[in-house]
């Protein structure tokens, strides 16, 4: 079975060619950071505008990179929420368009799933059940993983995500935007024994975390600091990375912990965190776990994840038709 995947929730347009034999064909993805980046965040309105320009071509070169036709896809998954209203309306409007042309079903995909399910692309891929820690730039939660559609939420962050308080953090520092890949590099260049900031909730006895209180910080020291010389941003980025890598590793190894689990999923863009993933491969090696990321370049947003679960949701298809997105929808 042949899927395409269309991805457009916020401000990147993917689009990806999966076959249940042959396994991921082709995918594309055009990133909007640059349109974005002159107002400091996502402009809505922009980003649905940008999907509506891009997704069609992305749609023929993907077609074009696997050598196959329209009339070869079987089935079209979307990203159906959660999202931007408008920039989601783009996808689902484009996809059951499509599916209604070519009289084939769409399937209409949890944005988080399609996270979720990312390491299942890269190789090896893990095996059922397992602990999911899921960190992008509007979610941070852990799950347990019991199979397709079986999902236990476990803990999450009671207020900003933790890619949020990367983007925050770095907002602060002046490192543009979304800054969370730069506070990242430069934190890489700093002394992280200069400034310690706070680990919110970390002795909680439950999964849920808080990183507001640690962007707080980081204003503070920003302010107490002021005028920053490079060597005490790059410390300051050095500290609040350390803090946030330390909070999801330890409520990461509490979730294995309550649920006997050997398996940790890291998904979502800040699993492309170097010193995360330092961290939590040392933590495995130690404690005889194992950790499984989804391919680099799939840990942000893109189209691939969208028709990896769709593939794997095939058999709950629904007819071509009629179609809602939901801009905010709980996974579990
Ligand atoms: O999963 P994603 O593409 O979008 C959402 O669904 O939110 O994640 C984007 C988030 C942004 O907050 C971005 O700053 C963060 O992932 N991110 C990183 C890194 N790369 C992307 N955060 C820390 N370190 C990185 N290397
Ligand atoms: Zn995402």
């Amino acid at each position: 079975m042949l899927v395409l995947g269309i991805e457009s929730s916020c401000d990147e347009t993917g689009v990806a060619l999966y076959d249940s034999e042959a396994g991921l064909l082709a995918h594309r993805l055009h990133t909007q950071i640059a349109m974005h980046s002159e107002y400091g965040g996502v402009v809505p309105e922009l980003a649905s505008r940008d999907h509506i320009r891009r997704v069609l071509p992305l749609t023929e070169n993907c077609l074009a990179q696997a050598g196959k036709q329209l009339s070869d896809i079987d089935a079209i998954a979307y990203t159906a929420g959660p999202g931007l209203a408008g920039a989601l309306l783009v996808g689902a409007s484009v996809a059951n368009a499509m599916a209604f042309a070519l009289g084939k079903p769409t399937i209409a995909v949890h944005h988080l799933e399609g996270h979720l399910l990312s390491p299942c692309l890269a190789d090896p891929a893990p095996e059922f059940p397992f602990v999911a820690l899921l960190v992008s730039g509007g979610h941070t939660q852990l799950m347990a993983v019991h199979g397709i559609g079986q999902y236990e939420l476990l803990g999450e962050t009671v207020d900003d995500a933790a890619g949020e308080a990367f983007d925050k953090s770095a907002k602060l520092l002046g490192l543009g935007y979304p800054g969370g890949p730069a506070l990242s590099k430069l934190a890489d260049t700093g002394d992280v024994n200069r400034f310690t900031l706070p680990r919110p909730m970390l002795h909680t006895p439950n999964l849920d975390m808080s990183f507001s209180g640690l962007k707080t910080a980081v204003l503070n020291l920003v302010t107490q600091q002021s005028p920053l010389d490079d060597t005490t941003r790059a410390d300051i980025c050095a500290a609040f990375q350390a803090a946030i890598v330390e909070v999801l590793l330890k409520k990461s190894l509490k979730a294995l912990k309550q649920t006997g689990m050997k398996r940790l999923v890291i998904a979502g863009g800040v699993g492309a965190n170097r010193q995360l993933r330092s961290a939590l491969n040392d933590a495995a090696k130690k404690r005889g776990f194992s950790v499984f990321y989804p391919p680099l370049e799939l840990c942000t947003d893109n189209g691939a994840m969208i028709a990896y679960a769709g593939a794997q949701r095939l058999s709950e298809q629904q007819s071509a038709g009629s179609f809602a997105v939901k801009p905010r929808w709980d996974l579990a």
